[in-house]
């Protein structure tokens, strides 16, 4: 599947020097969508995931239909101030801009095994503080699974030692 003609470049946004991968007409085109959600779980299929894990918020519009697919459960991990029950917390850094990431204390138990998901991997500050929830709850993080990499941006040198899966890389 050729899904880089389903992104559409934005140039200097959010912020000027920026270009923005927009990968709503991905998700807009079914044939294109489902292609992407099946190959994540394809690669997911084999390694006897336990739960989901997706950041706020594109990372939520590709873990759901993957834990769907593999008939397991999903747990968000949002901004701070977004969860209404006890949370652990990371700070961590974006391609623009700093922030806190949150999951439920009780979203994991020790010992499951963990597949995250996002929409895209840039600076990697957004899956780095996601391991580091996940790991802090005694999850194992088995996968990790991208539509878009950002290769410039060298995200995949946080994940050494980790399995990765991108899609497509810029
Ligand atoms: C974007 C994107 C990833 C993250 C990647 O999310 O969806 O989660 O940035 O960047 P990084 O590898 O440099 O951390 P953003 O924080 O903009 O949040 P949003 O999905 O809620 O818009």
């Amino acid at each position: 599947m050729d899904y880089k003609k389903h992104v559409k470049i934005v140039e200097d946004w959010p912020k000027e020097g920026i270009k923005f991968k927009d990968i709503t007409p991905l998700m807009a085109d079914g044939d294109a969508f489902r292609s992407a959600v099946d190959e994540i779980v394809e690669y997911a299929k084999e390694k006897e995931i336990d739960i989901v894990v997706g950041p706020e918020a594109r990372g939520f519009i590709i873990g759901c239909p993957v834990s769907y697919a593999l008939g397991v459960g999903f747990a968000p991990v949002r901004k701070e101030g977004k969860l209404p029950r006890e949370v652990v917390k990371v700070n961590y850094g974006l391609e623009y801009g700093s922030n806190i990431l949150t999951i439920h204390k009780d979203a994991i138990k020790p010992g499951q095994r963990v597949l995250i998901t996002d929409d895209l991997l840039a600076t990697g500050g957004t899956i780095e503080a996601t391991i580091k929830l996940v790991e802090e709850l005694g999850g194992i993080v088995v996968g990790c699974a991208f539509i878009i990499e950002l290769s410039y941006l060298d995200g995949l040198e946080k994940l050494q030692g980790y399995d990765v899966l991108t899609l497509m890389s810029y």
